[in-house]
């Protein structure tokens, strides 16, 4: 069963290819439901034009970048992806009689946030995001966007009431970060403790106050 990637456009989609790029080096399957607006954040921060018609070619340039939105040496074979247009309601996600892990909304923008809190369905990344909820299977949602107003934080207690597990798009600085990269693996690797994905992306805390500075 694969694993929803639903990307929005909040800023952020070095963490979308951090989660995606661990997801297929663990073997999982994804659908990926690229949403219109996160389109201009991946071409602000990447250069690259996402179109559904090359979604193959433009997702594997994508998926080679690196935080900074330059070429990086990530050799991905993303055989295991499947894209669904995010218009298309009709697509398998939208339907509960499809089987899923559950879906990762990374990130997620506080519109994202809160059409699935209101339960809009106005495409279908938040469709596929309604029925994960009302199947009862995981939904994690990596919000990005700071501050946050009183409705979005309200949206965001609606969203964990109703079984959605929040994680803020906040890197910590105990793993030892030198890069970027680093920092957007932090927040990808935590998405990914969630699902209950085995990873490697940051290192875990071990007790040890300073360690990541010595080791
Ligand atoms: C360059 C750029 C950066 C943006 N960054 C954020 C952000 O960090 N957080 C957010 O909630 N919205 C952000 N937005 C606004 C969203 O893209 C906008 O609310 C959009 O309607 C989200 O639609 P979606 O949830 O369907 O992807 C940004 C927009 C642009 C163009």
């Amino acid at each position: 069963m694969p694993w929803i990637v639903g990307v929005s456009g909040a800023s952020g989609t070095p963490y979308a290819a951090a989660v995606l790029r661990a997801l297929l080096a663990a073997g999982e399957s994804v659908d990926l439901v690229v949403s219109r607006a996160s389109r201009l954040t991946l071409l602000d921060e990447t250069g690259i034009a996402f179109r559904d018609s090359q979604w193959e070619g433009d997702l594997r340039e994508w998926l080679s970048r690196g935080a900074d939105g330059k070429p990086d040496t990530f050799d991905v074979d993303i055989s295991g992806v499947r894209h669904w247009s995010a218009g298309d309601l009709a697509a398998g996600p939208s339907s509960g009689s499809y089987a899923t892990k559950g879906m990762l909304i990374v990130p997620a923008s506080t519109a994202a946030v809160a059409g699935v809190a209101l339960g809009l369905s106005k495409d279908l990344l938040q469709r596929a995001a309604s029925v994960t909820l009302k199947e009862g299977r995981k939904l994690v949602v990596a919000v990005r966007e700071t501050p946050l107003n009183g409705q979005t934080l309200r949206h965001l207690v609606t969203l964990d009431d109703l079984g959605a597990t929040v994680v803020p798009a906040s890197p910590a600085f105990y793993a030892g970060a030198t890069h970027i990269q680093d920092l957007v693996d932090f927040v990808a690797g935590r998405v990914l403790d969630v699902a209950g994905v085995e990873h490697r992306l940051y290192r875990r805390w071990k007790g040890d106050l300073g360690g990541a500075r010595t080791t």
